[in-house]
């Protein structure tokens, strides 16, 4: 991507799917990641980083999907300078309208001595030879010196150089683990452009983690410095305590704009969506005192604040919860709408549904709107997302009957349809209703799953709100995560568990395949053909 002639542009670089997906407990699918891009691609980001395409062949897969089907931004790949980590990312995004191979290497001493145990010049040595080798597939290549804040100024100037002079479009400074502060990183770039001839002959961009809770107030110090792309995740997942997150550097920049003069393309209006899509497929809550997308970011307590946002919204206001599309919740639909109604309301939603998949949608809206007087766009979304993990799921919940009493030990038994298609049942005598489910599942399934995390939370308010729940379990020492949606609190337990166990069991298969690549790569064989 060439630089922008508009100096006051900045490139948004969406991570959310390769450093958002390196978070702890979070695995997602070809179908899912796919899901998001297009929700990203809608939300107007620049740059879409799909994932690290050598990591596993199904990296690789969701990689190239995207490369295949989503339009709109530019579509990079991750990869180490390594021949083959190249040669995959290149396989995984050549067949993007506007591809994009990102390639790293660290420059700090403690990474170079303990990790890479290797010499700075080898680091040199590395980092030519692999944005020259990305170069003679794609012009548009990205070079990262990994732990740069950390680093040796002089000599990640003369990497980063070397790394322009090789045909590097984009130069990426890493706060790889959250260490820096505002001024120090101000300076460190300004630094950076004295030391660094050609560095204004391309992009600058900083990714910025949040240990010490500064990302986002880091990204914007890297901007007031000269970046122009910002490597940011919705919600500010990523690596232990995460990256900037994406929703709060681009509301900075848009409510902020009079003052600092820079915007973005982004979409705003679409950020919540883009938020809670996030929060459901990976099952990461948003905290309701989260900046722009928490539950509580545009809610007033106090009735002083009250009463002045009554007066006038701008009391104690500063953005508009319509600009981030918080406004999703109004009514759409009730119990009498047709199939047509139904499909164009999630038509406006952005999901082009027809068929059989209209036909689930239907029914299940039915379902709903039986139980609750209207279904707003928020249920909508719940619903449509639900069905999507139900395609994808390995284990589904067929049925359920519980016992329960304030007398007795609750009873469950459940019916449960295997990946086979066979149906197992199980039963239980647990703790309370939804432990004696998700121990009547482990005794269908055979499996020794142990539950980490329960939550269950109202999608909408009000008495018929749908209920959607959250589960992290632990088999064999591998989690997973799933969420289930319905009005009835219990059946939601129960889908989230079996999917949440079915993730699991999937990551095991996807960590067996990333060592089988791994031992592949080892051997000099190659980890996947194109
Ligand atoms: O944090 C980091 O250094 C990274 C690089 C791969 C850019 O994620
Ligand atoms: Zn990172």
């Amino acid at each position: 991507m060439t630089k922008p002639e508009d100096p006051s542009r900045v490139l948004i670089f969406d991570t959310t799917l390769r450093d958002g997906e390196q978070s702890p407990g979070i695995s997602l699918n070809t179908q899912e990641k796919l899901e998001i891009a297009q929700q990203l691609a809608r939300l107007g980001v620049d740059v879409i980083e799909a994932g690290f395409p050598i990591t596993s062949p199904g990296d690789f897969d969701a990689v190239q999907e995207i490369s295949r089907s989503v339009e709109g931004p530019v579509i990079a790949g991750l990869a180490r300078t390594h021949v083959a980590d190249i040669d995959a990312a290149w396989n995984a995004v050549r067949d993007a309208a506007r591809p994009r191979i990102h390639t790293f290497i660290s420059t700090s001493d403690i990474h170079i001595e303990y990790q890479l145990q290797t010499t700075r010049d080898d680091v040199k040595g590395q980092a030519r030879a692999a944005v020259a080798h990305a170069r003679q597939y794609v012009e548009d290549v990205e070079f990262s010196p990994m732990d740069a804040t950390r680093a040796d100024i002089e000599f990640t100037a003369e990497v980063c150089q070397i790394a322009i002079g090789e045909g590097a479009t984009t130069i990426n400074i890493p706060d790889t683990v959250g260490y820096t502060m505002p001024h120090e990183f101000t300076a460190f770039l300004q630094k950076l452009y004295e030391l660094t001839p050609d560095l204004r002959n391309v992009v600058l961009s900083v990714h910025c983690h949040d240990d010490l809770g500064l990302a986002v107030a880091n990204s914007f110090a890297g901007l007031l410095a000269g970046a122009r792309q910002v490597e940011c995740a919705i919600n500010g997942i990523g690596e232990r305590a995460g990256n900037a997150s994406l929703e709060e550097i681009v509301m900075l920049l848009h409510t902020r704009e009079p003052a600092v003069g820079l915007s973005t393309a982004v979409n705003t209006r679409e950020i919540a969506r883009t938020s809670r899509l996030v929060s459901r497929l990976t099952g990461y809550p948003v905290q309701p005192n989260k900046a722009v997308v928490g539950r509580n970011a545009f809610a007033h307590e106090s009735g002083i604040h009250q009463d002045g946002v009554l007066k006038e919204r701008t009391t104690y206001e500063i953005m508009d919860a319509t600009t981030v599309g918080l406004e999703a919740n109004s009514i759409v639909l009730g119990k009498h709408s047709g199939r047509h109604a139904l499909q164009q309301a999630l038509a406006d939603l952005g999901f082009e549904i027809t068929g059989q998949g209209l036909n689930t949608a239907f029914k299940r809206f039915k379902e709903i709107a039986d139980k609750k007087k209207h279904v707003t766009a928020m249920d909508l979304e719940a619903l449509v997302t639900d069905e999507l993990r139900e395609e994808i799921a390995g284990y589904q919940l067929e049925w359920f009957d519980v016992e329960a009493s304030s007398r007795r030990p609750p009873h469950a038994i459940v019916g449960v349809r295997t990946p086979d298609g066979e149906e197992v049942t199980g039963s239980f005598t647990g703790d309370g209703p939804v432990d004696a489910i998700f121990r009547a599942i482990n005794s269908a399934t055979g499996s020794e799953a142990r539950l980490r995390e329960f939550r269950v939370d109202a999608v909408t308010g009000g008495q018929d709100a749908l209920g959607e729940t959250s589960v992290v379990l632990e088999v064999g020492g591998i989690s997973g995560a799933g969420q289930g949606v319905s009005t009835d609190i219990l059946e939601a337990a129960g889908r989230a568990y079996v999917r949440a166990l079915s993730n699991a069991i999937r990551r095991r298969g996807i960590m067996a395949e990333a060592e089988a690549a791994t031992a592949a790569a080892a051997s000099g064989s190659p980890v996947r053909t194109p």
